[in-house]
């Protein structure tokens, strides 16, 4: 297929784009390296530097697209409760560009970077499709109204489309990793710890009501989540929205990341316990049971060892090359 990938400098975004590419596709990246990295693109992807607003219709207008996934976005929780008016223009209106161009164009087939934050704060785990949407940040809520669009979308211009809302992703593919300028997510945080590049890591609170009272996340494989892209793009229906989680089902306490980043990286992890963060759930556990039914979705990856294991493999070769790059300087 002739695929039109958004946000592909990207950490989840360039993972996809080299499993696409290795599988035969033709892939278009745009991004506007915002949290991006040129790097990290493929080389086999052509690459058109700049914001999916200014060059979706574009580069949709060239012709000969088959289809589209759209990771480009907003995604750090805090800047979207600071600055809410960048997430609805970024993520909704630039989205609504996007379905715009495919519809004038005539491209059928969509793949959309959902999240987990479109639940909120869920009454039960696992959870599963059809509990309430009640996002409790504005991220969260962008991402929401965006399925909203793209249910409209579907019905009325014949889009065949599928959301998949992921829960935490970590790991890494070989040489592409999590990279960012900003990181806010555990498992690189973590690691950086091990690397030296920080003192310690903070525990937002050791009274959730957990089992050893830190709290619990899914963290699902890049790898797998990059299989379910594939599989979702390969089985969209004209005129029809899906929308799956994707998780690996298991559930960990912060405290059990951080002793299996003790055990992988060999390093003592200095950890300190300070105030609890304001909207962050106990527990977040994905059921993904409807896309495993329906798509035949098979992770192979959920085991934490294999994800810090790989995350580590692609951090600590990170830093051996920005050491060796200073040195140089
Ligand atoms: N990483 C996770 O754990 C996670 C969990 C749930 C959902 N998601 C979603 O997955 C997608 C990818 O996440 P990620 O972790 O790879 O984030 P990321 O920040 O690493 O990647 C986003 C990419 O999009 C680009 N971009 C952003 N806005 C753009 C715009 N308007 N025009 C062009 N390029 C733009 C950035 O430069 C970057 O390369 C996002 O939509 C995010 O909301 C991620």
């Amino acid at each position: 297929m002739k695929l039109l990938v958004t946000g592909g400098a990207g950490y989840v975004g360039s993972v996809c784009t080299a499993v696409l590419t290795e599988r035969g596709h033709q892939v278009t990246v745009i991004d506007d390296l915002s949290t991006g990295n040129r790097d990290a693109i493929p080389a086999a992807a052509e690459f058109v530097e700049g914001s999916v607003l200014e060059l979706a219709a574009e580069v949709l207008g060239r012709g000969g697209f088959d289809g589209v996934i759209h990771f480009a976005a907003r995604s750090l929780v805090g800047e979207s409760v600071a600055k809410p008016e960048i997430y609805w223009q970024d993520n909704v209106v630039t989205t609504l560009a996007l379905l715009d161009a495919m519809h004038a164009h005539g491209v059928g087939n969509l793949v959309f970077s959902s999240t987990a934050a479109t639940y909120g704060e869920p009454a039960s785990v696992p959870i599963t499709e059809d509990m309430p949407t009640a996002p409790t940040n504005p991220y969260g809520a962008t991402k929401l109204a965006i399925d909203h669009a793209i249910t409209s979308y579907a019905h009325a211009h014949g889009i065949g489309a599928t959301s998949l809302r992921y829960f935490n992703v970590a790991g890494a593919y070989g040489a592409i990793g999590e990279n960012r300028e900003i990181e806010t997510h555990l498992i690189p945080l973590v690691l950086q710890v091990a690397l030296g590049h920080r003192d310690k890591i903070f525990i937002f609170g050791e009274d959730w009501p957990t089992s050893d009272g830190t709290p619990v996340r899914d963290y699902i494989h890049i790898r797998d989540l990059a299989d379910a892209h594939v599989l979702a793009l390969e089985s969209n229906q004209p005129g029809t929205h899906r929308i799956y989680n994707l998780g690996s089902g298991d559930g960990y306490s912060v405290n059990e990341v951080i002793e299996m980043a003790r055990k992988v990286t060999g390093h003592p992890i200095p950890a300190e316990v300070t105030e609890r963060r304001a909207g962050d759930p106990a527990t977040l556990i994905a059921s993904s049971e409807k896309i495993k039914r329906e798509l035949g979705w098979n992770p192979t990856r959920t085991d934490l060892e294999i994800v810090v294991k790989d995350a580590w493999a692609f951090s600590s070769a990170l830093g051996d090359r920005a050491h060796a790059a200073q040195r140089s300087r």
